[in-house]
């Protein structure tokens, strides 16, 4: 199959693609202490700076937003001089990077918490797959606190705080994310918002958290190099709502002109592609959703370099993110235009560890 439909630029609000190849959001719990970006880090990120657009790992915006042992932060001047090392690796190489800005509200663990208290959560309900311990131990969830809503208009804010902080930092853009269970998400859904001010109830006060967020994100760094990443229809830590079409329907309409790309992840992956086969029958979301947003849309899970061009040709996408695929094989763009073979992945090196399954996957015609 010609792949060339992946290969024609792409202008996303204020960053220019040069091909519609993006590389996924991946949490690979590798910073250094104080959960600072570090040298390994950069060399990572620069091996994949050929993609259209790098989207780098969920990253807390602040301390009790940190969702997992070792991942980044970018609240602390350490973190913002760490990732400035990781952007001008990659624009060093002709890369562009954008990073997504991270709270991870229940799914966390106590001992990740500054306070050593429960996680936050717009509502006390627990997930449903066990929480990792700062020293990576799996363990039961827990029963996260309501946050008040003082304490939203903080979060609010250190969203906004992050984001500058990640222009500062050298990026080209951030991204929300408002997908995988995450707290954006746990708001969105009313599952897991069960809340009865402002902040609940009705789609439209469920949305409030995240059109908040925008707005202010939006005005820091300028909406065209804000990007929101949504997973309707997925299932990850046991989020449900009670009408998945209506409300992401509503939030979808609602983000029209205010953000320069959406990113949605199919049903069929969103349990972070931990299975192939997972919702092999889930509806297609890029598809369901793309008559609703005005805007460019990045699609993802479980493509393929052909389902990828399908997709693109089909008018559904205007770029396809490739999760897995671009953690083993850095020359993923490469592979893709010249039919080279893609490198199987090693799931036992996804989450913590060194070097190895991180940096050294060889690039096509190198041992
Ligand atoms: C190791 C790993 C870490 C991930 N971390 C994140 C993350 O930090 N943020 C996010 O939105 N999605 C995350 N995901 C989901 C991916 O971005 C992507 O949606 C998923 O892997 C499905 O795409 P794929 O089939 O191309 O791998 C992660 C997936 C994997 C495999």
């Amino acid at each position: 199959m010609k792949h060339t439909a992946l290969f024609s630029p792409l202008q996303l609000g204020a960053i220019r693609l040069p091909n519609r190849i993006v590389m996924a959001p991946m949490t690979r719990m590798r910073a250094g202490p104080g959960n600072v970006p570090t040298a390994l880090n950069a060399e990572y990120y620069a091996q994949r700076a050929s993609a259209g657009l790098i989207i780098a790992e969920g990253t807390a915006i602040s301390a009790d937003a940190q969702g997992y042992p070792n991942a980044p932060g970018i609240y602390t001047p350490a973190q913002i001089a760490g990732w400035k090392r990781v952007t001008d690796a990659v624009h060093h190489r002709g890369g562009r990077i954008v990073l997504q800005l991270a709270h991870n509200g229940r799914n966390s663990h106590s001992s990740l918490m500054p306070d050593g208290g429960p996680p936050r959560a717009p509502s006390a309900t627990v997930a449903n797959i066990p929480a990792l311990t700062r020293d990576f131990q799996q363990v039961p969830p827990e029963m996260p606190r309501e946050v008040g809503i003082a304490e939203i208009g903080q979060i609010v804010a250190s969203f906004r705080e992050a984001a500058e902080k990640a222009m500062e930092a050298g990026f080209d853009g951030v991204e929300l994310q408002g997908a995988n269970s995450h707290l954006i998400d746990q708001f969105l859904e009313d599952g897991t918002n069960r809340r009865l001010d402002s902040y609940g109830g009705s789609p439209e006060n469920r949305a409030r958290f995240l059109l908040e967020i925008v707005e202010q994100v939006g005005s820091a760094v300028g909406h065209d190099r804000l990007g929101v990443r949504l997973s309707p229809f997925g299932q990850y830590g046991g989020i449900h709502d009670s009408n998945v079409l209506q409300l992401f329907s509503m939030v979808i309409k609602s983000l029209n002109g205010h953000i320069a790309y959406l990113h949605l992840i199919e049903g069929r992956g969103s349990e972070l592609g931990l299975s192939d086969t997972l919702h092999a029958d889930a509806l297609n979301n890029a598809r369901l959703f793309r008559p609703v947003f005005k805007g460019h849309l990045i699609s993802a899970a479980a493509y393929a370099p052909d389902s990828a061009v399908q997709a693109v040709e089909s008018a559904w996408a205007d770029a396809i993110a490739f999760g897995r695929h671009f953690l083993a094989n850095p020359d993923l763009v490469e592979r893709i235009r010249e039919g080279w073979p893609l490198m199987p992945y090693d799931r036992s090196t996804f989450y913590g560890g060194s070097a190895h399954g991180y940096t050294d996957y060889g690039v096509h015609g190198v041992a």
